[in-house]
């Protein structure tokens, strides 16, 4: 076999990867590999704990999601104990995940996916980063950062903080909204909606146009997807029938606690992240020619598998979207696109929801009491669909527990991006450092957050100690 290279750590992403690619003697690609290099075990720990307190201790999964976690824990102790919070506490909780999905998409375009774009490919690394882009566009980035402090003063508001959330509980909200407090969240929301209008007209002024031709070629797939619709089939985020989309736009609505019905989870040996795969489609295989069961989450996904976003200017935004690109849009690249779209319909859903009367209701809470039973939760993280799966016994602790988080369900499409994208940018050995950030820009599309999606600990995949002496010769290694 012939060199390997090794991208690491592989940069503005959320959590920590390496990229393997292993060349053959002619000096081509012969395999890519995205390794997830840590552990973060939830599924084992969380057992044995009281149901009540898992809404308090899954957001500690991830200081980047944490709304995420907090609001599928929260849905999922609802089933356990059964009951449905009144319609004040649902809508909390949504406006919550609305206001937290805007900070994290600004935070992804701009900061995270954006030097590629501002700066190139194959800008120097030492610009191609976020204080690069605060050189390049000042005045862009000064009003991002704005707007992203306010996104947590907002949840602040709402919540008492914005990390770490503590105020979604088993049955509801615990901080109903007083009009005080909706009539300043009603203004930071406005601000919101103008960059949100303000960043989908500049990238497709000034961005999208300029990397049409990279658009089109890196890192493309053909796979089905996974989102949320209601059941009149708009978009939703918070609630509604899991869809599940084939690559030719054949899709399936299930309620999402009967997951298992249609997803599983395929394990490989040099991964702690697990693969679903849609097991009703055919065996799991991430061959680019053939691949089987393989479906994506997280934006693109969600802007396709819905009939319609039912918030006028991000539907605008779909109709043009679709209309350049089809239904199911296959181009990964495209991620970044149906991001700004659903910043949009955040923003204007964010509004909606502050407008409406009941927000302030102080009706947000029903009451709860322990039993045996098992309960789903999910909700649209901003990284793909979310599943929290409970079961409790009769005093109401914890005896198993499931999470399927966004970046998971992408595990195998982004090992195959990048498969692709190494394959055809790599050749005859030769490659730089543009050439492997791009490579890199096929997993930013899909802003993995890979702290949040490793949890396996089934005993088969242990962790290697290479032991060095001082002057980096290995001594020893260590395995299970
Ligand atoms: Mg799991
Ligand atoms: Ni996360």
């Amino acid at each position: 076999m012939g060199k390997k290279l090794v991208i690491q750590p592989v940069t503005r992403i959320e959590g920590h990867a390496k990229i393997t690619i292993q060349l053959d003697d002619a000096g081509n690609v012969d395999t890519a590999r995205v390794n997830v290099i840590e552990l973060r075990g939830f599924e084992k720990f969380c057992m044995g704990r009281p149901v009540e307190d898992l809404p308090r201790i899954t957001p500690r999964i991830c200081g980047v999601c944490p709304w995420s976690h907090h609001l599928a824990s929260a849905k999922a102790t609802d089933a356990v104990f059964g009951v449905e919070p009144p319609p004040a506490g649902k809508k909390l909780r949504e406006l919550c995940n609305s206001v937290a999905y805007m900070e994290e998409h600004i935070l992804h375009f701009y900061f995270l996916a954006g030097a590629d774009f501002l700066l190139g490919p194959s800008a120097d690394y030492s610009v191609r980063n976020v204080i690069g882009v605060l050189q390049a566009a000042p005045d862009v980035a000064k009003r991002v950062v704005r707007v992203r402090h306010m996104c947590a003063k907002m949840l602040e508001i709402l919540a008492g903080k914005p990390i770490h959330p503590q105020a979604a509980v088993p049955g509801g909200f615990s901080k109903p909204l007083l009009a005080a407090e909706r009539d300043e969240l009603r203004k930071m929301a406005g601000e919101a909606l103008e960059l949100a209008k303000f960043s989908i007209a500049f990238a497709k002024e000034n961005i999208f146009p300029k990397y049409l031709e990279v658009v089109k070629s890196l890192g493309v797939i053909t796979t089905g997807f996974l989102g949320t619709v209601k059941d009149n089939g708009a978009l939703n985020l918070y609630d509604g029938n899991l869809r599940l989309m084939d690559s030719a736009g054949k899709f399936v609505d299930f309620a999402y606690d009967k997951y298992t019905e249609h997803i599983s989870e395929h394990i490989e040996s040099w991964s702690y992240l697990k693969f679903p795969y849609a097991k009703n489609w055919g065996s799991f295989s991430m061959s680019l020619e053939q691949p089987g069961g393989i479906y994506r989450a997280n934006t693109l996904a969600r802007i396709n598998v819905c009939d319609h976003i039912d918030t006028p200017l991000a539907q605008k935004e779909l109709e043009e979207f679709r209309q350049k690109f089809g239904r199911p849009a296959q181009l990964t690249l495209l991620y970044h696109w149906a991001r700004l779209i659903e910043l949009l319909y955040n923003a204007e859903n964010a509004i909606r929801l502050l407008d409406d009367p009941e927000i302030t209701s102080v009706e947000t809470r029903a009451k709860v009491t322990p039993r045996a039973a098992r309960g789903v939760g999910c909700v649209e993280a901003p990284r793909g669909t979310l599943l929290h799966d409970y079961t409790t016994d009769a005093d109401g602790m914890v005896t198993n527990v499931n999470l399927i988080v966004g970046t998971t369900h992408n595990n195998a499409p982004i090992n195959m991006s990048v498969t692709q994208a190494a394959k055809s940018l790599i050749h005859d050995g030769k490659y730089d450092q543009g050439i492997l950030n791009t490579v890199e820009m096929s997993i930013r599309a899909y802003d993995p957050c890979l702290s949040c999606a490793t949890h396996r600990l089934d005993g088969k995949l242990g962790v290697r100690l290479d032991i060095f002496d001082a002057n980096g010769k290995l001594l020893d290694t260590l395995a299970n």
